[in-house]
């Protein structure tokens, strides 16, 4: 078992950490902000995450995880053979990655790192961050390693347990296999390259799902104009085993913490080595259209303006079953909505964040007092089993947008609403 530091706690630090002393590594993460760590040391998890409170309860109880403020400070109390950071990287103005936390991280882990240990990034960073991390670290003697994280936001914990691969990028093999040996219980192939080929499955897989999104969005649309079922087309391409049934779900559009940025990013890295990868321009700008689409549904279904009516939204989360509102196209939506004159009455189960301009309600019917359309913009199981006629009932019109084609559409229709789905009759 392994002495390791983890540098940032946000979804991916936070659950890489406590899974590795679930593993039976000895395990002390770092954040900068003060307050978190307190929580964190007294067990409180800041995030929605199925499984994680329960993980973090069991490091600390087993003496296997610990939280302190500042990367040297946890490098130190570890006596860290491997650091992995865990940083974000937000995206630049320009849309390229902004490594200004990775590099940081690794000026101040530089001076205090034991000799012979290994440097894992977990970030994602544009092809070459290497390069950037060894830079900032300044020491020759310790390995710097690529190990990409593919964990989903709300089902983290169960996608650090059960992941597809394991991917592990590195120049130096003997660092590669000691990296790959803290996974060693874990069943998953391992898939040990060079830097840059990491650093690119990463960026590759997060556009490639993406762009799955994009295409069954534009399917979903043509459904409209000529009268096709989107979900009825999605089975029968899904059986296909070339193209399988995974994320091909038609909704407003991606978002998330990953996806809009990485695919962004992407785009950038292609550009500054000289290629056009104009295939996820086109895949990025589908997905803003998609938001545009689906405010233009609701205002069609107020009756062509929404200028001074009520909105009622449910769900202001970038997917289900997290508490997350990062590029949330549920945000993305409303704000076209206000901008043409909506007054938003909104619903979440989970969302935090105050939203400018948007009334929120503590239960779905809340929100749909006196509205002139309801928009469905998140999955929320929750939001199935409502009581619709209570909902027609508050509502000024009983009328539905579902972008994520929740609701079941005949008995929406029996109890009255007009109700509009996406990419089916
Ligand atoms: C994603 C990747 O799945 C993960 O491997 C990577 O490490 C980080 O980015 P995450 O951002 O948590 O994970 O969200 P994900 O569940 O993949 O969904 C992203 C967005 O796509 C959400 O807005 C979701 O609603 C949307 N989506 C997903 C669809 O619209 N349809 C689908 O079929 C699947």
């Amino acid at each position: 078992m392994a002495n390791i530091a983890v540098i940032g706690t946000g979804y991916v630090g936070l659950t890489t950490g406590a899974y590795l002393a679930h593993l039976g590594h000895s395990v002390v993460c770092a954040d900068v902000v003060v307050d978190k760590v307190a929580a964190l040391q007294r067990g409180e998890v800041p995030i929605l995450e199925d499984g994680l409170a329960e993980l973090v309860r069991a490091g600390i109880d087993g003496g296997r995880l610990g939280f302190v403020v500042g990367e040297a400070r946890a490098v130190e109390e570890a006596e860290a053979e491997f650091i992995f950071l865990c940083v974000p990287t937000p995206q630049g103005d320009d849309g390229s990655a902004d490594l200004s936390y990775i590099e940081s991280a690794a000026r101040a882990i530089g001076p205090v790192v034991r000799p012979e240990s290994v440097v894992i990034n977990k970030s994602t960073v544009p092809v070459g961050s290497t390069l950037v991390v060894e830079r900032a670290l300044r020491r020759g003697d310790v390995a710097v390693v690529s190990n990409p994280e593919f964990l989903r936001e709300g089902s983290a914990v169960h996608d650090c347990l059960h992941p597809d691969r394991i991917v592990i990028g590195s120049e130096d093999q003997a660092a590669a296999i000691r990296v790959a040996s803290l996974f060693s219980e874990i069943k998953a192939p391992v898939i040990v390259t060079d830097p840059a080929s990491a650093e690119t499955i990463k960026y590759a897989s997060n556009a490639f799902l993406a762009t799955k999104i994009s295409f069954v969005n534009a399917i979903a649309n043509l459904c409209e104009a000529v009268g096709a079922d989107v979900r009825d087309v999605v089975v029968g391409m899904g059986y296909d085993h070339r193209i399988g049934f995974e994320y091909l779900k038609p909704g407003p559009g991606f978002g998330g913490s990953c996806f809009p940025k990485d695919s962004r990013a992407l785009v950038r890295i292609a550009e500054d080595n000289g290629y056009d990868f104009s295939l996820l321009k086109g895949v990025i700008e589908v997905n803003e259209e998609q938001f545009e689409r689906m405010a233009a549904k609701v205002i069609r279904l107020a009756g062509g303006s929404v200028e001074g009516k009520t909105v009622a939204v449910w769900g202001l989360t970038f997917k289900a079953r997290t508490d997350d509102t990062r590029r949330s196209p549920s945000l993305e939506v409303i704000d076209r909505l206000l901008r043409r004159g909506a007054k938003v009455k909104a619903y979440d189960p989970a969302a935090h964040e105050v939203i400018e301009g948007v009334e929120r309600t503590g239960d779905p019917y809340g929100a749909c007092e006196g509205a002139s359309v309801l928009v469905v913009l998140t999955e929320w199981d929750e939001l199935r089993w409502v009581d619709f006629e209570k909902v027609a009932g508050v509502m000024a019109e009983p009328r539905i947008v579902d972008t994520r084609n929740l609701l079941d559409p005949a008995a929406v229709r029996r109890r009255g609403f007009l109700y509009e789905g996406l990419g089916r009759p």
